[in-house]
């Protein structure tokens, strides 16, 4: 069931989203006649390592055009673009936030893909297809929003063609202890729930998915964001980035994912999975 008032839509949504980023769009500079998907990366890729990471995860992932794909927790839709205009996908988007899926909608049309991709309000745990659609399933930075992972990924598989692939880039539990909060998908503990990579990659298992790349991402991560800070010290923030989607609690956000990386308090994997 959709609930409006879910603690997690509350904690992504903003009414003024688009305007937002059609006003820092401008101001940097960008010509909103001429928009072209790459120009909306500073800002629709809502995960750790933005574009980089898609363009990586897709690299190792294998897409063939014309294939249906399903990103769940698709945010703003910077991936489902991505994946529809770099590879030729029928991608489409699932979002349990309203205002994200909107705004999905909206970008799409502003770059020229508003027919090439759909997008859904819905949840992970409930998803609104038939057994087998997808070729693909891809996933980054959601299921550490959802507490019951074992229905997350079930119906990752489920809504998987066999040979499909499952694809994501993810937060896990590190050994380093107890998150410092806030963190860029939780204000506080209440709606984070991490799990370990082991216990994950388990349960992957019981699924009858296969891996075929599992790679620890964290130290990576950690960089990138260590450049980000330098950059954002040297010249201050830039007018288009993925802070337009957290407010003004942006900064100690960045800083605590960052501290929670160097400390091993969370670890990020990257994955490639294919079923049975
Ligand atoms: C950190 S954002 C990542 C967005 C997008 N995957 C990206 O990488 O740009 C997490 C997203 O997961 C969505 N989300 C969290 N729990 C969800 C659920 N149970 N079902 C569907 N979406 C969910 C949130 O609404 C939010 O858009």
């Amino acid at each position: 069931m959709l609930n409006e008032d879910d603690p997690v839509t509350r904690h992504y949504g903003g009414e003024a989203l688009l305007t937002t980023i059609v006003d820092a769009l401008a101001s940097s500079g960008r010509d909103l006649q001429r928009l072209r998907p790459a120009d909306l990366a500073p800002v629709d890729a809502f995960h750790m390592r933005g574009r980089e990471a898609t363009t990586e995860l897709a690299g190792c992932a294998g897409f063939a055009r014309g294939k249906r794909v399903l990103d769940v927790g698709c945010g703003i839709g910077g991936s489902v673009r991505y994946l529809a205009h770099e590879h030729g996908c029928r991608a489409i988007g699932i979002d349990l936030t309203p205002d994200f899926v909107t705004t999905a909608r909206a970008l799409a049309a502003l770059v020229g893909l508003g027919d090439a991709v759909r997008f859904l309000v819905g949840r992970a745990t409930a998803l609104p297809f038939a057994d087998g659609t997808f070729a693909n399933v891809w996933t980054e930075h959601v299921q550490m929003n959802v507490a019951d992972k074992a229905r997350f990924y079930a119906e990752a598989a489920r809504v998987l063609a066999p040979g499909g692939r499952l694809v994501f880039h993810d937060v896990f539990e590190g050994p380093g202890g107890v998150p410092h909060y806030p963190v860029p998908w939780a204000a506080d503990a209440s709606i984070s729930f991490l799990a370990t990579p082991q216990r994950v990659r388990a349960l992957l298992g019981d699924l009858g998915l296969r891996v075929l790349v599992w790679e620890d991402r964290s130290e990576r991560s950690l960089a990138w964001f260590e450049a980000v800070a330098a950059k954002h010290r040297a010249a201050g923030p830039p007018a288009l980035g993925v802070h337009l989607l957290m407010g003004p609690t942006a900064p100690i956000r960045f800083a605590n994912v960052t501290r929670n990386l160097r400390e091993g308090r969370v670890v990020v994997i990257q994955a490639v999975l294919e079923k049975h």
